[in-house]
């Protein structure tokens, strides 16, 4: 039984391990013969926030591998929270029903005070501008996948980094890899926090931060852009200010090498030009499919099967 609460919590040998589970259950997804590893296991999605892909990926993972699913959404407003119920009241209900428990916090740290109490494995769905390490794992996975290998990259994230609890989860997986370049492009209000940048420069990571998205286009093997995470923000007036001033546009594919490819964790707001979601390189679509044998593999890991 592990849990799943931080990419920081993994070794390298781990994350491929999990790689390689998931290329697995990715072709035993698409050959129709997935094993039904989770047969008579019953998997618990909790979201306190809104969510498309996490939850009903995960719910879809589960049923593939034979579990059954039981499902709180909008958990601030239609579980017992609504009446004032601590996490860790909450987490020690749903250990005595459940095997495994899928939770997605608004508050960083939850699921650090949700694992003091758990006596089944827990999975971080995201816990605000904290961390997704499930994402993280899809992302790298897509990678990999697209890119052919995970070294000697050039790799740009643009947008909100400050609230980007992608980028927190899928960087610590990158940093395994060798040769790799990172460019965090942000207006200065949404700049990665300076005790993170620090972080990075004592840990020796290669990164440069730019104002302006055009500077290294050319340059990219992948681009990762994030949405202005609205939901993070103190009032309207400060996210309308920042909103929409990194918008990646149709214009912006010519410099973009052809083995480029644009990533995004979704949902996508105003960040990219739907023009652009018909050109190849557009792998967003196709990174959203990977989270579901990603996380068939990451309900096996935690599950100790
Ligand atoms: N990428 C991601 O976490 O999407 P959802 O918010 O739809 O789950």
């Amino acid at each position: 039984m592990k849990n799943i609460i931080s990419a920081n919590q993994f070794t390298k040998d781990e994350v491929e391990k999990i790689l390689s589970r998931a290329e697995i259950m990715e072709q035993g997804v698409k050959s129709g013969k997935a094993e039904k590893l989770l047969k008579d296991k019953i998997v618990a999605c909790i979201f306190f926030e809104p969510s498309t892909r996490t939850r009903l990926s995960f719910e879809t993972a589960a049923l593939k591998l034979g579990a059954q699913v039981i499902s709180a959404e909008n958990a601030m407003e239609n579980s017992s929270a609504h009446k004032g119920e601590t996490i860790e009241d909450t987490t020690k209900i749903l250990c005595s029903y459940a095997d495994i428990i899928v939770i997605r916090h608004p508050k960083a740290g939850t699921l650090d005070a949700a694992a003091k109490v758990a006596t089944k494995p827990l999975i971080n769905a995201g816990d605000g501008a904290n961390q997704h390490p499930t994402q993280g794992f899809l992302d790298l996975y897509t990678i990999k996948k697209e890119q052919g290998r995970l070294t000697n990259l050039n790799i740009g994230f643009g947008g909100d980094l400050l609230n980007s609890r992608t980028l927190r989860s899928l960087l610590p997986f990158l940093r395994f890899y060798e040769g790799n370049k990172f460019y965090f492009i942000s207006p200065k209000e949404l700049e990665l926090p300076r005790e993170f940048i620090k972080g990075l420069k004592e840990n020796g990571v290669n990164f440069e931060e730019l104002r302006s998205l055009e500077e290294k286009l050319p340059e990219l093997d992948v681009l990762y852009m994030t949405r202005v995470q609205k939901e993070r923000f103190p009032d309207e007036v400060s996210y309308n200010k920042v909103k929409d001033l990194f918008i990646f546009k149709k214009e912006h594919l010519k410099t973009l090498k052809q083995s480029a490819i644009i990533m995004h964790p979704l949902p996508k707001i105003n960040e990219i030009e739907v023009e652009v979601d018909a050109d190849p390189r557009a792998a967003y679509f196709r990174q959203a499919e990977n989270g579901l044998y990603v996380r068939m593999a990451l309900l096996c890991y935690a599950l100790g099967l």
